[in-house]
């Protein structure tokens, strides 16, 4: 298993020396099981030198350059850290560019009283020569809104114990993400960590959790309460009744009441499963979902959608069934196969047509924090599938289709080797050229679907030796199908269902799609923002 590439999932510090950057950097790193990364350490190991030594032969000049390739070279790590950013560091435009982009940022914030008692004379620290307490309080002056315009959250160390500033901090970059459903609401939390707050989110007379996970997840949750676990299988083929029913008589076998709390830790097939057991097992249990994909966490996991496949399709049997929280640890993520990083990104790529933008430019927690959001709005105003939530599945109905393909795969074997989101991405562009020859979207907006993919590095293409004529026939029987398919599309109003759309336009899209080539000609007369929607055609 390849590790997953995780960028800007760091959680960096900042602040004044005497902060406690140090102290509190080690501890937080075990807490969370990560390296711990100190960028003037950093500098020492590259040079093997002191940096008081190279202040004083070379200059600061030549320091900063050093501690600008530090700070780099510690960014740049795939496994995320705890790295403790040097106090100037912050100075330079360029390095707060990259500690933007790279995680997390903690400003540890302490009066210049603390910090004077701190650094004490100011020995070994080249910049506090002189009357050390002065030069502190006029460089805390100079960098204040420098921490403060760059840091994503603030922790005021004064009168707290080195214990406690990391409690703080561990708080301080989860983001709470709130789902409005009246009764049935719920937070998510995202961020490093957050599986450690499970025992947290328990409901209260909770006294056993039933963990369902995978082999291969090796994430550890502890719900603080008497805890049995249960191993389902893995992929679509797991996603069965027959797991379903294995698991709910483990659950009466482990004593678990209605009371009691399922715990979903894994990805959408995890969550799909054993949410849908959660909203079966005593006609309703609570369910906490950990999702363990990125899929899982911008989707899968939130908004109460649970279920299993049968022989004639997927997700064809299910429940809506809301957790009581989702806890999305992003350090799951540093063990996600780069496939499945990849089958993540298509989802977070849909969004960019639902309104979010400029995703990659984010850290990590910000990322999945807004897609959540997103989702969060449309389920909150939708919460059981009318028209608003259908443009969740924007790319989803040849998605869906292509997975159905790969579903009906002989001998147990998948007929395609397809992940959901790169379904989700030819979807997209199959989407985008279909809104294209209604008249929807001009070619500029497809061209954009294409570039947001690929930029993903994606598929865009229907694989070859895929029959057309079957796949809408099976888009034809997606579960949103009422009478004859319903497209979600692009258009003047944004993302929406489009019912009664040409089969041959569909079937142009298609093709287009399968020849991976340009962008069809329109037939609607305009292409324009005030375009009609398409009326009066023949279902498939
Ligand atoms: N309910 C919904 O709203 C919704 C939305 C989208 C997708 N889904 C469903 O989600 C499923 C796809 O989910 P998925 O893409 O997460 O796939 P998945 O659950 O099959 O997980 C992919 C693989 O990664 C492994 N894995 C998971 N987390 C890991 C980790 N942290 N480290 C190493 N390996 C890990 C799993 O064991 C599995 O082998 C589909 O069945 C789809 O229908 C549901």
């Amino acid at each position: 298993m390849s590790g997953a590439r995780t960028p800007g999932n760091h959680v960096l510090l900042v602040g004044m020396m005497g902060s406690g950057k140090t102290t509190t950097g080690r501890a937080l790193a075990e807490r969370l099981g990560r390296p711990y990364v100190d960028s003037d350490e950093q500098v020492e190991r590259r040079t093997s030198r002191g940096v008081a030594e190279i202040f004083a032969t070379d200059g600061e000049k030549a320091f900063r350059d050093e501690e600008r390739r530090a700070l780099a070279e510690a960014v740049a790590s795939g496994r995320p850290a705890v790295i403790a950013v040097a106090g100037g560091a912050v100075l330079d435009e360029a390095n707060r560019a990259l500690i933007r982009r790279a995680g997390e940022v903690v400003w540890l914030r302490a009066t210049p009283a603390t910090l004077a008692g701190r650094v004490g004379d100011g020995h070994g620290r080249p910049l506090l020569e002189g009357d050390a307490a002065a030069t502190v309080a006029r460089l805390d002056e100079v960098r204040r809104p420098i921490y403060e315009a760059l840091a994503s959250a603030v922790v005021d160390v004064d009168g707290l114990s080195p214990a406690g500033v990391v409690d703080h901090v561990l708080a301080a970059v989860l983001r709470h993400v709130p789902i409005p459903l009246g009764e049935r609401s719920y937070e998510v939390l995202v961020g490093p960590g957050a599986r450690h707050r499970l025992a947290d989110v328990l409901p209260p007379g909770a006294r056993r959790a039933a963990v369902v996970s995978q082999a291969g997840i090796d994430l550890e949750v502890d719900p603080g309460v008497e805890t049995s676990r249960f191993t389902i299988g893995d992929g679509e083929r797991a996603k069965t009744l027959s797991t379903v029913e294995e698991l709910c008589r483990g659950f009466v076998g482990a004593g678990l009441t209605r009371a009691d709390v399922v715990v979903a830790v894994g990805g959408g097939v995890v969550t799909d499963v054993a949410g849908f057991a959660a909203a079966s097992y005593h006609r309703g249990v609570a369910v906490v979902h950990v999702p363990t994909t990125l899929l899982g966490q911008v989707d899968a996991a939130i908004g109460g959608k649970t279920g299993v496949n049968l022989p004639e399709g997927k997700n064809l049997v299910g429940a809506f069934w809301q957790p009581r929280a989702v806890l999305c640890d992003t350090d799951a993520l540093t063990t996600l196969p780069e496939r499945e990083w990849r089958s993540g990104l298509g989802e977070m790529a849909k969004y960019a047509f639902l309104g979010v933008d400029d995703l990659p430019s984010l850290p990590l927690v910000e990322q999945i924090a807004r897609c959540v959001a997103a989702k969060a709005a449309v389920v909150g105003a939708d919460e059981r599938e009318g028209d608003r939530r259908m443009s969740l599945n924007y790319g989803h109905t040849l998605a869906h289709a292509l997975e159905a393909s790969a579903f009906s795969g002989g001998g147990g074997r998948p007929a395609l080797d397809l992940r959901h989101g790169e379904a989700v991405a030819i979807g997209l562009i199959f989407a985008a050229r279909l809104a294209h020859l209604l008249g929807r979207i001009d070619e500029a907006r497809v061209d954009r679907h294409l570039e947001v993919v690929e930029a993903y590095g994606l598929p865009a293409a229907i694989p070859a030796g895929l029959d057309l004529d079957a796949l809408v026939a099976l888009m034809g029987r997606d579960k949103k199908a009422v009478a004859g398919p319903v497209f979600v599309l692009d258009g003047p109003d944004g993302v929406e269902p489009v019912r009664d759309v040409p089969r041959e336009l569909v079937v142009q899209a298609l093709a287009a799609s399968a020849a991976g080539g340009p962008a069809p000609e329109a037939t609607a007369s305009a292409a324009g923002p005030r375009a009609p929607k398409a009326r009066g055609a023949v279902s498939p």
